[in-house]
């Protein structure tokens, strides 16, 4: 007679992830984290898409997170990031923000951290190095090159509630520090997170529905390099199909069991 296999104990998976983990310290192998808004969602922060609530709600992003909505109705768009940037204000780095930064505190360059998000919680936690890949909610950048009268600081002088910051010289605007549909992502960020995808023994793919590009190609250039990848979600994602093992669950409470020493 034979007996087929047993199914996996509970937490079987979590201890496999684990020693991974200890074996890439072990060995001196190179980690990756890619993260998205799933990261933040224990620290209330809303999701691209939640924050379009209330008043927002009869918008769909790509029609405000877009340079051409910025161009053609600037006010708008502007009271839009004004309103993200209030809900982000309050909030605090949880569980899993620490563990990450707790984690390469210890073993100083061996995580690159990742993230599709703008809030700056990895930033506000410790993390060194964060890869931005799509900017930052709290920073302002000139709409257009900056000529010698566009000073930042005069700039900011000229907000109102009428009309976005901008030189009072030439009217060139200050815009969201973030990447908006249609636009390249930050080059050298980029190019260090596909070097540490490419070169990584180990991904951890952490609250992102994997959706969209280049961010989410990250995964598969892991995977076709040979990495073990490893996905954080409570919910079905994209990138399932590439993980050696997807733990069900949530961020803030599976990276302090996976990260610990
Ligand atoms: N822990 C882990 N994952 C979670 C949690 C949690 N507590 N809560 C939700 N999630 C998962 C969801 O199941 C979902 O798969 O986080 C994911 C969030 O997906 P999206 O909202 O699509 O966020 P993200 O993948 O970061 O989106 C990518 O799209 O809107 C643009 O530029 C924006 O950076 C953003 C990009």
């Amino acid at each position: 007679m034979t007996h087929s296999p047993l199914p996996d104990p509970p937490g079987a998976d979590l201890g496999r992830v684990r020693d991974w983990v200890r074996e890439a310290v072990q060995l001196s192998r190179p980690i990756a984290v890619l993260t998205g808004a799933g990261m933040s969602a224990e620290s209330g922060v809303p999701t691209f898409r939640d924050a379009l609530t209330g008043l927002w709600a009869q918008f769909r992003p790509e029609e405000l997170a877009t340079e051409a909505a910025f161009r053609d109705r600037p006010q708008q768009v502007w009271d839009w990031y004004a309103s993200r940037r209030a809900a982000v204000a309050g909030v605090e780095p949880n569980a899993g923000h620490r563990a990450l930064a707790t984690f390469q505190a210890r073993e100083p360059g061996r995580l690159t951290l990742i993230t599709q998000n703008v809030d700056g919680l990895h930033q506000a936690a410790g993390s060194p190095g964060v890869l931005a890949l799509h900017g930052n909610l709290a920073e302002d950048r000139w709409l257009d090159s900056p000529r010698a009268c566009c000073d930042a600081s005069v700039a900011a002088g000229t907000l109102t509630d009428a009309c976005p910051p901008a030189c009072p010289a030439c009217g060139n605007l200050r815009r969201p520090a973030v990447v908006w549909f249609g636009e390249f992502l930050p080059e050298q960020a980029l190019r260090d997170a596909e070097t540490a995808a490419r070169t990584c023994a180990l991904m951890l793919v952490v609250g992102t529905s994997g959706a969209v590009y280049p961010a989410a190609g990250l995964a598969f250039t892991a995977h076709q390099a040979g990495a073990r990848v490893v996905v954080v979600n409570p919910e079905p994602s994209e990138l399932d199909p590439v993980a050696d093992v997807v733990l069900r669950g949530t961020a803030a409470t599976l990276l302090p069991a996976l990260l610990a020493p």
